[in-house]
């Protein structure tokens, strides 16, 4: 089939360049030029792991193309997928579509024969009738159709959850055109993805309903982990006991600092702007927003009470600043307070992440980047284990401390506290 990405940032080029490798022609657009010429020249603007080569090859047989110029990709596809940013708007709170109903009024420009028009990018109940009804302004209905397509890709694992999603949900009220989407999307369903219809708004409404479960999964087992750590009970036993429940099931159940990343912090605040609008009082998930935010603070206070209440002049080294592993993404990540907060505090932090370093913390005294654990963490009194990435899981703190002292708040639960005992090393975890 012949498609069109509008919006070649982290859904729009994950996604279009896993189509293209299905075999279809697909079309990267975006108005930032400077982005088209870096994808022309084979250079990816974002850290995904395998999509270098993902993009490398599908550019390389002709089926991924990258351009700025919108009218040229409608005109040449049958399906259009607005995948551009939802920001919050700094108003209210909620989705700022400023930029899909731009897509839509300039994809609307460009039809020159009939077209289907997919959301993938996460937008509030309605907003498939609002663009409709931009589109309506200039072409008759017989040309177009709009759908929603929710997108459930997490950063780090994108190609994999657009290869082998559980769900592959689409919102449309036309039998004929939810059959081409399925059409499209039958190598995945051969796979074992449900193809699940639904209406428009029930598609959208179900994106935000699933992220804000999520969110809530989390915040759930994060407060059941405050109460293990005070109760001397193992969060991690009550997360599998719960999880073996298949009503309950075990993903998301893994306690950790405040859930952060573009999506979760986001949309939880756009769904209770939603529920406020339409005056539904989302309560459950207004209070998992309040409860993530107080984690942020617990959590740093908490390496305050580790370091007996002296912060100053103490040396802290962080592992890991982003928000989860496999990313480059620093957005809400309980980082970007933990850090400034024991900097001010008068400690002297050195961090390493394996994505690099980071401008969020450049401007900040005694902050320091370094190459890797070992610079780190040498002569520190407290490691911070801040993201799961893969090389924090079996570091050697024996060889490490080469007798110096130190402590180590694992914020991942990445260690065994009685192998850590054993080795001598004050060794504090989360909920247990
Ligand atoms: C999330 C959803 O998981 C995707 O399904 C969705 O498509 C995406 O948002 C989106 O709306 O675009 P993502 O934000 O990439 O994906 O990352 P997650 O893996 O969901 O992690 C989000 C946050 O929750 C991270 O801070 C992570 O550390 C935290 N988390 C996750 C936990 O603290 N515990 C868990 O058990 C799982």
């Amino acid at each position: 089939m012949k498609i069109a990405m509008i919006g070649t940032g982290y859904v729009g080029l994950v996604s279009g360049a896993c189509f293209a490798d299905l075999g279809n022609t697909v079309w990267c657009v975006d108005k930032d030029k400077e982005k088209i010429d870096m994808l022309n020249n084979n250079i990816v603007p974002i850290y995904e792991p395998g999509l270098n080569e993902l993009v490398k090859k599908n550019f390389l047989f002709n089926r991924l193309k990258f351009t700025s110029d919108l009218n040229i990709a409608v005109k040449n596809s049958d399906i259009i997928f607005i995948c551009v940013g939802t920001p919050l708007s700094k108003k209210n709170k909620s989705a700022d579509l400023q930029y899909v109903f731009k897509a839509a009024t300039e994809i609307s420009k460009s039809i020159n024969k009939f077209k289907i028009i997919v959301t993938k990018s996460t937008v509030p109940v309605g907003t498939g009738d609002k663009i409709e009804k931009i589109i309506l302004g200039r072409k008759k209905k017989k040309l177009f159709e709009v759908l929603s397509n929710p997108e459930f890709l997490r950063e780090g694992e994108a190609i994999r959850d657009f290869r082998f999603p559980d769900r592959v949900v689409i919102g449309s009220n036309n039998k004929k055109v939810t059959k081409k989407l399925e059409t499209l999307y039958e190598p995945l369903i051969k796979k074992g993805a449900i193809f699940f219809s639904t209406n428009r708004k029930g598609a959208e409404m179900i994106k935000y309903a699933s992220n804000a479960f999520l969110a809530t999964k989390i915040s759930y087992i994060n407060e059941i982990g405050n109460l293990c750590e005070k109760t001397g009970v193992n969060v991690e036993d009550v997360s599998i006991g719960m999880g073996l429940d298949k009503r309950i099931g075990g993903r998301f159940l893994r306690v950790g600092p405040a859930y952060g990343g573009s999506c979760f912090p986001k949309d939880t605040k756009a769904i209770t702007v939603t529920g406020d609008l339409y005056r539904t009082n989302l309560s459950i998930i207004k209070s998992v927003i309040k409860s993530n935010e107080k984690r942020k603070r617990i959590l740093t206070e908490r390496i305050k009470v580790i370091l007996s209440n002296k912060v100053k002049g103490k040396k802290i080294a962080i592992l890991g600043v982003t928000f989860k592993p496999n990313t480059d993404d620093m957005r809400q990540s309980s980082s970007l307070l933990m850090i400034p907060y024991l900097q001010k505090k008068g400690a002297n932090i050195k961090y390493y992440d394996p994505s690099g370093e980071k401008n969020n913390f450049s401007k900040l005294k005694n902050v320091t980047f370094c190459k890797n654990i070992n610079e780190a963490c040498k002569n520190v009194d407290l490691i911070v284990i801040h993201t799961e990435w893969d090389e924090f899981k079996s570091i050697d703190f024996k060889r490490l401390s080469r007798g110096k002292k130190f402590k180590i708040y694992d914020m991942r639960n990445l260690y065994s506290s009685e192998k850590m005992k054993k080795l001598g090393i004050s060794y504090y975890s989360i909920g247990r």
